[in-house]
């Protein structure tokens, strides 16, 4: 403890073991009021300040208390920023926390910000920079989160955390396939801690597949569901239910939502008629494809529901599907899911891709079907049909060509997957 007592501290170093004993013994409430005692006298001792700040951050866990947490946080941050003589390896420890306690409070920048602060205060500790690293990340700068872990591959070249979050930002950013691969292959390599995520191996199979390798994605795919990261090679969503049945196709009676497929299949002319008056390039609302899924080729897509949420705007000028849809609670609330109309034009090709969770299954309904476009999920190749519906699990690799001569629309309605409890539904986070 010689390291974190400073000569104040050591004066009264009896009374601060005391105190930390209760900790370690759990014993908070009887620890809270031994600091709080050293602290009255003693209002600038760096470890009864740290102590303080570590008892209420468990009474905070065990309460659920966003105010007891709150307390914590200042207690860090005064310990961190103002307190005098407070001993360097202590600061380091107490920023670190903070800078943890302030992310799991929801406030990303404000710990992005005590992780910039620390590494100022400790340039050469590349452990501190990868945390700022994942910090920029996490709250979608990924600019600053790029210059943070190339600067620390410059000081160490072998190391495996930074290689694949670099990989993975140049993936999703740059789009930079053969430049992304060799990071997030030696990153997932290595082996180091941090480096064994499902978004890595993700990210990185699907850089091989769209460069041809096809061999090496699937073995990876392998890799990733033999240690858990995947559902299994085929299945690769990231956001799941383990216990949920998985198939790539289902019928209307394995969905058993053959009720409400017969609702809309009986008005699919209706339904088609909406969706043809948005495809005016001028007046309509359809919306390029925004996830970088296509090779290539024109899809577009217009919102009606998402995250359980009706776009309102959008069901002004599509009012009767939406009303059909107002009558399907497993659609109208899927959280995990959408309803929108999809728009293909010849020479489309998606890439093979998996969607984010198992928790919906994908119904399309056929409204406008030219000769030429198909859709492969794993090893079975489908085509639609007019007023018909297709249904398949999204979280299972899928691709999409359309080869025709003429454009396809088709109606897409995510459900709940069946075997969901209405626990679940209701508490699952929306995606
Ligand atoms: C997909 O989900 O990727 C495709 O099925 C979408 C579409 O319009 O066919
Ligand atoms: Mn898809």
């Amino acid at each position: 403890k010689s390291a974190i007592t400073n000569a104040a501290d050591y004066e009264i170093r009896e009374k601060l073991d005391e105190a930390d004993d209760l900790f370690e013994k759990e014993k908070y409430e009887d620890a809270l009021r031994k600091y709080d005692n050293i602290l009255r006298k003693n209002t600038n001792s760096p470890r009864g300040q740290f102590g303080r700040s570590e008892v209420l951050d468990k009474l905070a866990e065990q309460r659920k208390s966003n105010e007891l947490l709150e307390q914590c946080i200042q207690g860090y941050e005064q310990l961190f920023s103002e307190t005098k003589d407070a001993p360097l390896d202590l600061i380091k420890i107490a920023g670190r926390r903070l800078a943890n306690r302030q992310q799991f409070r929801g406030w990303g920048a404000m710990s992005a910000k005590t992780l910039k602060q620390l590494t100022e205060k400790f340039p050469d500790d590349m452990a501190l920079q990868k945390e700022l690293g994942v910090s920029y990340l996490m709250s979608g700068k990924n600019d600053r989160a790029r210059e943070v872990f190339s600067k620390v591959l410059k000081v160490q070249p072998d190391d495996g955390f930074a290689k694949v979050h670099l990989g993975f930002i140049i993936k999703t950013q740059d789009n930079a396939m053969e430049a992304a691969i060799p990071l997030l292959r030696a990153g997932i390599d290595s082996g180091e801690k941090g480096t064994q995520d499902g978004r890595f191996f993700f990210h990185l199979g699907d850089a091989y597949q769209r460069l041809g390798r096809g061999d090496e994605a699937r073995k990876l795919f392998k890799h990733g569901a033999e240690i858990g990261l995947f559902l299994s090679p085929d299945q690769r969503s990231l956001y799941n239910v383990k216990t949920l049945t998985g198939r790539p196709w289902w019928t209307p009676e394995q969905s058993g939502y053959q009720h409400y497929l017969k609702l809309l299949e009986d008005n699919w002319q209706t339904i088609r008629e909406e969706g043809m008056k948005q495809l005016d390039v001028k007046t309509g609302l359809f919306k390029p494809e925004a996830e970088n899924l296509r090779e290539k080729g024109d899809w577009k897509q217009l919102t009606l529901y998402q995250q359980g949420r009706r776009n309102k705007g959008v069901c002004e000028v599509v009012p009767k599907t939406c009303e059909l849809i107002e009558q399907i609670p497993e659609a109208k609330g899927c959280k995990r899911g959408q309803v929108k109309f999809s728009v293909m034009h010849p020479g489309v090709h998606v890439w093979p891709h998996c969607g984010p969770t198992n928790c919906r299954i994908r119904a399309h309904l056929g409204l406008v079907v030219p000769e030429g476009p198909r859709i492969r999920v794993v090893n079975e190749t489908r085509t639609w049909q007019e007023g018909k519906f297709i249904i398949f699990d999204d979280s299972f690799e899928h691709e999409v060509w359309h080869d025709g001569e003429s454009v396809r629309m088709v109606l897409i309605v995510d459900f709940w997957h069946p075997e969901l409890t209405e626990f679940e539904k209701r508490t699952l986070a929306p995606i």
